[in-house]
């Protein structure tokens, strides 16, 4: 599985400029164990730690050393890799009270992502970079990894009405369907480059989004068909409004796409400022859009039928990064990724209030969420290997989610 993964892993991410590490007894061994995921040139951007108890733990998430080995390159990082107090968020306190589970996944280092809650109740995510896909379940813990084709390095996966899970096949340009119960794989080939993020439509079709192809696409899952449609630039978070109408989200333009389903044509809003950027968005009840602004670390709300938008400052300011997206009972939750550790933030449109906590594992970025049918919030951390559930205890207004039952039947 190790080469597998190393292969999958090292085909885009290494490049051959190398980062001068202060010498010292760590440096050859952070060259010799911490470059074949990425470069240790990561070591600059992230996070740092002033303890080795903290590198220790975030080491443990993505390779196996040895405990001299682990114990002198803990020393050394924390030695010259020290915590950036600039990146801590700027919580906000407030009413609203939740609980964060989050579980490590097996494979090391497999840059976990995108989880999704399946029809009977478990929780599936993606390793992009071990091209795995890994079923969770939740009530007993048990898991188990599928590997997908070692070039596939999905990026998002899709649970459709029967059982299958569908994958964007990032790294080889299909889209595949696993059958959970085999193992069993059938990929389909797009044509285009990465297929990226998808979403199923109440007309049986599949549309997904292919960022640096530039292009949104509709797989029929019982004929195999595909078309596509060529887009702005980046096209990236896909979502269904009620009305049947699909929204898509730009990160390489100031703009939100609205799709017709049938046709693949899209109108276009501009969203102010050049250089606002969109990576995701969902759909409130109404059927109006809430955005992240990640380029301006900002959301931002576009009413369709008049084409209106408002902006508010995330709590952490423009270098946060707002990413993944999600409206729970038209309340509005997101992550500062731009943050370490990366936030979790809530934005009541009402009151027009933030509230925000630190995820626990503390080190990575949610890149994407879901809201299961409990109204819980799946999310996850790619550093650290985790994936994770936010349980809404209490709204803040007396209301709780606690206590729907949640369906297990039919494992
Ligand atoms: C098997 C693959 C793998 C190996 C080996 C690996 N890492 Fe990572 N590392 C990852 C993944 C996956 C991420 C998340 C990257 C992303 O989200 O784009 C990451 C991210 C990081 C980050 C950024 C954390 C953040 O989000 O702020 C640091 C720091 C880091 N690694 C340090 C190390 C060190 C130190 C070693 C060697 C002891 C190491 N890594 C070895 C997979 C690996």
């Amino acid at each position: 599985m190790l080469n597998r993964m190393l292969f999958a892993a090292g085909v885009s991410l290494f490049v051959s400029s190398v980062l001068a590490l202060p010498p010292g007894e760590g440096e050859a061994l952070v060259r010799e164990h911490c470059s074949s995921c990425h470069q240790p040139e990561i070591l600059n951007r992230a996070q740092g730690y002033d303890t080795t108890a903290e590198w220790r733990q975030l080491m443990a998430s993505m390779v196996e050393l040895d405990e001299p080995r682990a114990d002198i390159i803990a020393r050394y990082l924390a030695q010259h890799f020290k915590s950036k107090p600039e990146l801590y968020p700027a919580l906000v306190p407030g009413p609203v009270e939740i609980e964060i589970d989050e579980w490590m996944v097996p494979t090391l280092g497999q840059r976990s992502r995108d989880p999704i809650e399946a029809s009977d109740g478990a929780i599936w995510w993606t390793g992009m970079w071990a091209s795995l896909v890994g079923r969770l379940d939740p009530l007993t813990d048990d898991v188990r990894e599928y590997p997908l084709p070692p070039m596939a390095r999905p990026h998002s996966i899709v649970p459709d009405d029967a059982g299958f899970i569908w994958y964007l096949g990032n790294g080889n340009g299909t889209v595949g369907k696993l059958n959970p119960l085999t193992g069993e794989i059938r990929e389909y080939e797009t044509g285009l480059a990465d297929p990226h993020t998808g979403v199923f439509h109440p007309n049986g079709a599949f549309y997904f989004t292919a960022q640096r192809a530039g292009a949104v696409a509709r797989l029929d899952p019982a004929s195999g068909h595909i078309t596509h449609r060529e887009t702005l630039a980046r096209p990236y978070g896909i979502k269904v409004a009620p009305n049947g109408r699909i929204y898509i989200a730009f990160n390489g333009d100031n703009a939100i796409g609205e799709m017709d389903p049938e046709t693949l044509e899209i109108t276009y809003f501009t969203i102010p400022h050049e250089e606002s950027r969109i990576r995701r968005l969902d759909v409130a009840s109404d059927g109006s859009i809430w955005y992240v602004n990640s380029a301006r670390g900002r959301i931002g709300h576009l009413d369709p039928t008049t084409g209106v938008v408002r902006e508010w400052d995330s709590p952490s300011g423009p270098q946060s990064h707002p990413y993944a997206i999600a409206v729970i009972d038209d309340v509005v939750w997101y992550n500062e990724s731009g943050q370490r550790p990366d936030a979790l933030v809530r934005f009541d449109p009402e009151s027009e209030t933030f509230q925000s906590w630190a995820i626990p594992s503390g080190i990575g970025i949610i890149r994407h969420v879901w809201v299961t049918r409990n109204k819980e919030l799946l999310i996850h951390q790619s550093s650290s290997n985790r994936i994770g559930r936010v349980t809404i205890l209490d709204s803040g207004s007396g209301t709780e989610n606690r206590d729907i039952p949640i369906d297990t039947s039919g494992q």
